[in-house]
């Protein structure tokens, strides 16, 4: 069983990530963190509510940061639409409500009494993980595994060279790379190439049950968003993290050195690969299997109803 703590800036890729992490019976979610990315802090925070409340999750829901270490805020509300979730209307909720307290303090406290068990999981800007990283740096020999989804090495979804998790937060994203935690890392190089088809969207319209009906109104949007700006099919950034802790297996990875650039340039928030080594570093996954990620997503859809 994976125990994880998903750190979401919830968009519509992120909702699969974490659709995907409730219907897969080897992923125990132990809490969620919202954290300002994709749009503000207060909408993303109740988009994860929203989403947990839909697919049934009772773990607990926190807040995280409201803005990057250093830089000025940047959103990416072109693909997500203006609430970070365009698409699903939501009931009022009866069930998950925001706890109290800092998402950052359920980090730290729940890896420290935890040792070795917990998956981080953080899948929009790594604000959230480099201040509990800061604040207690004994985490970062005792969290099982970081599974993150950001950066790139063939060029940006932001600017020329930087992918928006990483430019979202640079500065953060450094603390983490260089931590020298156990990193596991998806960046553009793999999640571009996992994308959802209009045959596989109409397919999932077939599906019944809430998830999938939450499934289908994010992805119609998501699919509608890259279309207006010509970007091809959707790409499946985030829910690629959870289909690794699912199944290692049929993903390609190399292992090298990870930094962030910080100069104030046009490459600020880019990485950039360092040397390849035999252990440590970070595990950059390169490939996933399309077919093998779509039987994971209609295994948890069909088991979520
Ligand atoms: C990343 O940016 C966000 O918009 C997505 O949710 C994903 O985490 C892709 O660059
Ligand atoms: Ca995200």
């Amino acid at each position: 069983m994976q125990r994880i703590i998903l750190d979401v800036d919830t968009g519509l890729d992120d909702a699969v990530a974490i659709i995907l992490a409730a219907g897969s019976p080897s992923i125990h979610i132990e809490g969620l963190v919202a954290t300002s990315g994709n749009v503000g802090l207060e909408r993303t925070l109740e988009n994860t509510l929203n989403v947990c409340e839909v697919v049934g999750i009772e773990a607990p829901v926190y807040r995280g940061s409201s803005q990057p270490l250093v830089r000025d805020k940047v959103d990416a509300g072109d693909f997500h639409g203006e609430s970070g979730l365009d698409g699903p209307v939501f009931q009022p909720r009866r069930r998950q409500q925001v706890q109290e307290g800092s998402g950052i303090q359920f980090i730290i406290d729940t890896i420290m009494a935890n040792p070795h068990e917990i998956t981080l999981v953080p899948v929009g800007p790594l604000t959230d993980i480099a201040v509990a990283m800061q604040r207690e740096p004994r985490i970062i020999s005792r969290v099982k595994e970081i599974v993150l989804m950001g950066g790139s090495f063939v060029g940006g979804n932001v600017t020329k060279e930087a992918e928006f998790n990483t430019y979202a937060d640079p500065e953060a994203a450094q603390i983490v790379f260089t931590s020298g935690a156990p990193l596991v890392m998806f960046p553009l190089d793999c999640t571009t190439k996992v994308t959802l088809s209009p045959e596989q969207l109409e397919r999932y319209h077939t599906f019944t049950g809430e998830s999938a009906r939450l499934f289908c109104s994010c992805m119609d949007s998501y699919m509608a968003n890259y279309q207006r700006k010509g970007k091809g099919h959707p790409a499946m950034h985030d829910p690629l993290c959870i289909a690794y802790l699912i199944d290692p297996k049929p993903f390609l990875f190399e292992r090298h050195e990870v930094s962030v650039e910080l100069e104030d340039a046009p490459t600020y928030g880019k990485t950039l690969k360092g040397k390849e080594t035999e252990t440590g570093g970070v595990l950059v996954a390169k490939k996933g299997d399309t077919t093998h990620f779509w039987s994971l997503i209609d295994q948890a859809l069909l088991s979520l109803r």
